[in-house]
């Protein structure tokens, strides 16, 4: 019996596992690979697992994709395939000298299937140049430079480097000082990629994970919208605005498929937080993904913002759910100015939303979570703020996966990603 183990979100059969890597489609298929201790069901010597999809929906888990090296430990990283059809993954190796880390990039060579895998002679690809923190590489293709771009963490920033060839890396920028929110720990795991806006125009999207400091304490995700010329990004914002990609506390490391065919991205995040991760009350395994959502631009009241909605098929399967426990709700809420209602969706549990309408146009969402002994850190209660459409109710759309919930507004730019434990994660109010 595994209560909390979701049917829609991606879990590993056993071991742990924290964020999605290498997010690749081809030929059809959707790849999933993750961090993953298959040993043990805590952050140990990371591996990359590997799970494939056709439709996002089931998910077929195969061998561990790529073991640990005399250069390291296998940490995040992502996936290309080549104008030749050939597939690379490009990950951190990562060790400890003289009691310090020391991250390293590297490119393995894998064949069409992506079952087996060549690490490349010249590794590491990409040497350290001096940072403690140095990792995280999402490789994109640009077309306009034709070349290949790199973002990986840089400390508190994100660096840029270009490739002719994904063996030899130029420095080109960095960014992020001064720019969105920072915290002690370095910023983790970027993305980058382009996006039509509702003008017709392009606009890039930078993804970047803050360990500690996200919008609800802990790991969160944040995201800017902004030009990028080949060589730097430029922050089409005041350098102090802050964008969250999901404002609850279980969505980190954020990736997007990589897709030769260009269709609309589709992100995946690890629905866990690093204030807790490591004690979350499951045994087989640990950690679970969150659902893929497509993103899409609009102009929203304060600019360019990113809205998610779900793919078709996975929207389907979850409507069609006849597992208890394994539902959507949507829901319409009129509310007067200054009154609340309370969301419930677990038997014998608190509510874990409470929605106030506080002005015409403005609603606070309330995240209700309390405290378990086993995890101090998990109870915490926060507002998000929303708005509510020109005329009519507040639409909510909930999705609930035995305990993994996310709550979404009816148009789509709010997210609220949140594991519960309930006693009977199964049961309904
Ligand atoms: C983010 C992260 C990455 C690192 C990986 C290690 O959750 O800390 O920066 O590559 O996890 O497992």
């Amino acid at each position: 019996m595994e209560p909390y183990r979701p049917r829609l979100h991606f879990s590993p059969l056993h071991g742990w596992m924290n964020d999605p890597n290498g997010l690749i489609k081809v030929d059809g298929a959707y790849h999933l690979f993750f961090q993953h201790d298959p040993d043990s069901i805590t952050h140990g010597p990371m591996h990359w697992g590997h799970a494939r999809s056709t439709d996002l929906v089931s998910w077929e888990e195969l061998p561990v994709a790529l073991y640990p090296t005399e250069l390291g430990t296998c940490f995040s990283g992502s996936a290309v395939e080549t104008a030749d059809g050939e597939l690379k993954l490009i990950y951190t190796a990562h060790r400890r000298i003289d009691d310090e880390d020391y991250q390293v990039q590297c490119l393995v060579h894998a064949n069409r299937s992506l079952s087996t895998y060549r690490h490349d002679e010249k590794n590491p690809v990409l040497d350290n140049p001096g940072l403690p923190c140095f990792r995280d590489p999402k490789v994109i293709w640009h077309a306009p430079s034709q070349r290949w771009i790199m973002v990986v963490t840089h400390g508190q920033s994100i660096g840029f480097y270009s490739s002719p060839d994904l063996s030899e890396w130029t420095h080109e920028s960095d960014f992020g000082v001064g720019h969105g929110r920072h915290s002690d720990g370095p910023w983790e795991c970027p993305d980058l990629f382009p996006m039509t806006g509702p003008d017709g125009a392009e606009h890039w999207i930078l993804l970047v994970g803050v360990g500690s400091g996200g919008f609800a304490a802990g790991s969160g995700t944040q995201y800017f919208v902004g030009q990028f010329n080949g060589r730097a990004f430029i922050n089409g914002n005041r350098p102090g605005t802050t964008l969250w990609l999901d404002y609850g506390r279980d969505f980190y490391a954020a990736q997007t498929f990589f897709d030769r065919e260009g269709a609309d991205p589709i992100v995946l995040g690890w629905a866990s937080n690093w204030q807790y991760a490591r004690s979350t009350p499951t045994e087989a395994f640990r950690g679970v993904m969150s659902l893929p959502r497509t993103l899409s631009l609009v102009e929203a009241r304060q600019g360019l913002r990113l809205t998610q909605s779900l793919p078709a098929a996975v929207s389907a399967a979850l409507n069609a759910s006849t597992e208890p426990g394994v539902y959507r709700q949507k829901m319409e809420l009129p509310l007067a100015i200054g009154q609340s209602m309370d969301i419930a969706l677990f038997a014998e549990h608190e509510p874990q939303f409470r929605i106030t309408r506080t002005a015409t146009d403005e609603a606070t969402i309330l995240v209700i979570r309390s405290q378990t002994p086993a995890m101090p850190a998990f109870g915490h209660n926060y507002g998000v703020p929303a708005s509510f459409p020109k005329a009519g109710p507040l639409l909510l759309d909930i999705h609930v996966d035995r305990g993994v919930v996310e709550l979404a507004t009816g148009d789509g730019l709010i997210w609220i990603t949140q594991l519960f434990y309930p006693h009977r994660p199964e049961s309904v109010t």
